[in-house]
């Protein structure tokens, strides 16, 4: 973030400066529909900044996975701008995607973490995420910081409207917030989420129930509980729990439940409670304070964390999960 949110001050406005984006802020403001193109933990951070993106730019946004968008030859249209999310920037799929938007005249936009990649090279502007090199697989630093980049992008494309202009200011000092105090503070967790694979360990399975802002948070974690627990785990849809899900449900199988508070947190807690009278074992993540609002069972295991503008609650979430 750093060079690029400006504080603001007695007559300056709070406000993003994103260099490699201005000279084609215009024609991304104009154009008929953006559509972020990504694979896994970047289709996810994509998908985590939707809501962000579609308030404050007023554009129709969609999101593609690369391999699908491919698989159905799915349109691109010259009036379109691409955004093409990824951490390596070298990944094939997301390659022939942006080949398709190049040759169909769309604005192609990079997001990468990876200075000289192809997709750093081949698209007409872009965004470095600076997250530094990645090492391990469970790169939680690249996909917080992925989302910071494309919340700043919907600042950037908002513009300086006066109707949002509180919403803005809110989410840029949100933004200032968050790595010296609230990702320290959730950084203190850290031994109680240590013991927390102790009881998981000799499971199959574990589902992780999120939704709104925190579905992506859902889809990211049993991603990487996959990956690097070699474990069974997905990322659920809260609000279509009876359609399938809760028929899993009984007391063996771990869930963890992301009820952090938001618009949607009634209808987690009401969630919580049909998972716990079908004996659901359940692990719930709330805002700080919640925990007696959350756990209707008593028994059910809780971890607080700090509470951030609903937008950016998905950066803070996904530490411990
Ligand atoms: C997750 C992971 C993959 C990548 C995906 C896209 O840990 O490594 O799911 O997120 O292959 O890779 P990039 O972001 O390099 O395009």
């Amino acid at each position: 973030m750093r060079g690029r949110l400006i504080q603001g001050g007695s007559c300056k406005a709070k406000s993003v400066l994103l260099d490699g984006l201005k000279d084609h802020l215009r024609t991304i403001k104009r154009s008929g529909r953006i559509v972020f193109i990504g694979r896994g933990t970047s289709y996810n951070a994509a998908l985590a900044t939707r809501p962000i993106l579609v308030e404050l730019s007023g554009i129709p946004i969609t999101m593609e996975v690369a391999s699908d968008l491919l698989d159905r030859q799915g349109p691109i249209y010259r009036e379109d701008t691409t955004v093409f999310v990824s951490q390596s920037g070298e990944t094939a799929d997301t390659l022939h995607a942006l080949e398709c938007a190049l040759e169909n005249g769309a604005l192609c936009v990079g997001i990468t973490n990876t200075v000289g990649s192809a997709i750093a090279r081949n698209t007409h502007c872009g965004v470095h995420i600076n997250a530094g090199a990645e090492i391990g697989v469970a790169s939680t630093k690249a996909y917080t910081s992925q989302i910071v980049v494309m919340a700043m992008l919907a600042l950037a494309i908002g513009g300086d409207a006066i109707s949002n202009q509180a919403r803005r200011e809110a989410i840029i000092d949100g933004l200032f917030e968050l790595p010296n105090i609230k990702v320290k503070e959730v950084l203190k967790l850290d031994q109680e989420i240590k013991d927390l694979p102790k009881l998981l360990i000799a499971e199959q399975s574990l589902l992780v129930f999120g939704r709104g802002y925190n579905y992506a948070t859902a889809l990211e974690r049993a991603l990487k509980v996959k990956e690097v627990a070699l474990m069974h785990s997905e990322g659920i849809l809260a609000g279509e729990m009876k359609h399938g899900p809760l028929a899993l449900v009984d007391e063996n199988l771990p869930i963890v439940v992301i009820a952090t508070r938001d618009a949607c947190f009634s209808k987690q807690q009401s969630v919580i409670q049909q998972l716990h009278a079908c004996n659901g074992r359940l692990v719930v993540m709330c805002s700080k304070g919640d925990a007696a609002s959350v756990s209707v069972c008593g028994s059910c295991r809780v971890i607080e964390v700090p509470q951030v503008e609903d937008y950016l609650q998905p950066v803070i979430n996904v530490v411990p999960l």
